[in-house]
């Protein structure tokens, strides 16, 4: 995953800046630069743009864009491109684990375990929920939905589904409305599609696969975590902001959710600690795409825009209009 030589392999003379760890967008001298690549916790807004009188390409290191000021970008003439469809099988293996841990309670019982407080089998003890048979609602069906989708149903699981209500229909997070996906979006599975309200109060897990957008932004509110079975599974994998924490942290308190699994989170890497005290909240640091396949490709298709732009063709994800030449 060196963009240093993925880079020069195609540009030799290129000079390429690679911070030996990630040091923030503010802290990056932009001055001369053609070709920005980034990753989901750099703010790419007007202020960074107006930093960067030379920028041609941001090459976004995440399928998300709610990062990036696109309209800004498109603005100044600079093309956009992110990650899509190599990190949807990944994202969508790391949704099924959340589902198995949040409700097998795998946290819980590998905690007992390794506190030294197990006593030996019981009949009643670590009680979870058995996911065949039960229902799987999908909020947002784009290629991340899909994919979980199709993986449910394998598993024994009915699937219902609903478009983000930003009406994208997409994945998680990228505006899906302007960004045509690269590669055939998998044909779907059978599943029936209803209304949020609907899937609210039939699913038995909900899994967020919608991007970030003013519409979705606190999707899971109080209210709608209160529409939610008292034996509910909430996993999210795609953005935490979709989600209100302190609704969230209430309803886990309450018990009037079974468990809830997030792979993400309104301020990361920051964690609210009345989240952290919750038994019930099985939580992962943003690792949706972490597989070594993903990520690899992820590098590729970043290394790959900033070549093709420098080299004057348009590259492939490219979620903007704006002249290459
Ligand atoms: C994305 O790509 O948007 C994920 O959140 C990180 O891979």
């Amino acid at each position: 995953m060196d963009l240093n030589a993925l880079v020069r392999a195609r540009i030799p003379d290129a000079r390429v800046d690679v911070p030996d760890r990630w040091i923030g967008i503010d802290a990056v001298d932009l001055a001369d630069a053609d070709a920005l690549v980034c990753l989901l916790m750099d703010r790419v807004d007007g202020s960074v743009l107006a930093r960067a009188p030379k920028l041609k390409v941001i090459a976004n290191c995440a399928v998300g864009l709610d990062n990036v000021d696109v309209a800004a970008a498109t603005f100044a003439g600079v093309a956009v491109t992110n990650t899509p469809d190599v990190l949807t099988e990944a994202t969508a293996e790391l949704t099924i684990a959340l589902m198995f841990a949040a409700a097998r309670r795998l946290p819980e019982a590998e905690r007992l375990v390794r506190g030294g407080a197990w006593e030996g089998w019981r009949l009643d003890q670590m009680l979870g929920v058995q996911l065949s048979g039960k229902t799987l609602g999908i909020v947002g069906y784009g290629r991340i939905g899909r994919a979980v989708g199709a993986k449910a149903r394998a598993l024994g699981m009915r699937v219902v589904y609903t478009e983000d209500p930003s009406g994208a229909g997409g994945d998680a997070t990228q505006p899906v409305a302007m960004v045509p996906p690269t590669t055939p979006t998998p044909s779907p599975v059978p599943a029936m599609r209803v209304t949020l309200d609907q899937l609210l109060a039939t699913a038995d897990v909900i899994s967020l696969h919608c991007p970030l957008t003013r519409a979705t932004k606190n999707l899971v509110d109080a209210a709608r975590l209160a529409a939610m079975k008292p034996t509910a599974i909430l996993v999210n994998t795609a953005r935490g902001a979709c989600v209100d924490l302190d609704a969230l942290v209430d309803a886990l308190t309450a018990g009037r959710l079974f468990a809830a699994a997030l792979d993400v989170f309104p301020d990361e890497p920051r964690i609210e600690p009345r989240l952290l005290a919750c038994p019930r909240a099985v939580l992962a640091p943003h690792i949706g795409s972490a597989t070594t396949e993903a990520r690899t490709q992820m590098a590729k298709l970043c290394a790959d825009a900033v070549v093709s732009v420098l080299t004057g063709s348009r590259p492939p994800n490219m979620v903007n209009e704006v002249w290459i030449g």
